[in-house]
């Protein structure tokens, strides 16, 4: 003698179980991470550019940051001129952070949810490379 309803219940529960963490999934990826460009000398741009294009910006910011530190450091050379021909002093703070100035609002949130940790921020960014 069993009870149909119960094992019905029990089977929908089961399954809830096993599928929650696939759910959950699935409502994270949906969710992008918030970054603002609301910083006063982004706002003051007359056109909204990054140093590239923001698709070149997205997937390549860390080997543009290494080729910059290298040119600096090891080269002594300080202006990067960009794809379409504008000039930036290639610096992390006082290019990258003079428009990206809320760094918690961009780059750290941006990689809090990636789940990265440049340790860059050890001297950049007010630490003692500033
Ligand atoms: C231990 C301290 C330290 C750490 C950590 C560090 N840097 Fe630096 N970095 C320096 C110093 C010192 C300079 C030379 C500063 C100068 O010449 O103006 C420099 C120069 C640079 C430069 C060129 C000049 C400038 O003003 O930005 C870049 C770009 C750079 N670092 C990027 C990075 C990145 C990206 C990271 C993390 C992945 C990083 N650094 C981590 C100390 C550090
Ligand atoms: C002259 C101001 C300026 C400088 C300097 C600058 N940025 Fe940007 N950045 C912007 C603007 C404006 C955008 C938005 C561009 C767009 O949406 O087309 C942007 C976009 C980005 C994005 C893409 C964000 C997204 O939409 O997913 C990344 C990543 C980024 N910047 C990183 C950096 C890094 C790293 C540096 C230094 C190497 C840097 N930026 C230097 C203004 C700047
Ligand atoms: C749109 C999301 C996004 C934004 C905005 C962003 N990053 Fe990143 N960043 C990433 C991702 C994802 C990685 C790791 C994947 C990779 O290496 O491409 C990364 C990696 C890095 C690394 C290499 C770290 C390591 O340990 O290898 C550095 C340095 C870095 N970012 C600097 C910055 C700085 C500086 C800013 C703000 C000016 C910034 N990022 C803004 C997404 C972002």
């Amino acid at each position: 003698m069993y009870n149909r309803g119960k094992i019905i219940i029990g089977l929908v529960i089961f399954g809830l179980i096993i599928t929650a963490p696939f759910l959950l999934n699935i409502v994270q990826a949906n969710e992008p991470p918030e970054i603002s460009l609301d910083t006063p000398v982004i706002n003051q741009l007359s056109e909204k550019e990054c140093v590239e294009s923001a698709d070149f910006m997205r997937s390549q910011h860390p080997q543009l940051l290494n080729d910059w530190r290298d040119q600096v450091v090891r080269e002594g050379k300080t202006v990067y001129v960009s794809s379409s021909g504008k000039e930036y002093e290639m610096s992390l703070d006082n290019s990258c952070l003079q428009c990206h100035s809320n760094r918690s609002e961009f780059c750290d949130a941006c990689h809090a949810y990636t789940s990265v940790d440049p340790y860059c921020w050890d001297c950049h960014g007010g630490g003692i490379a500033k």
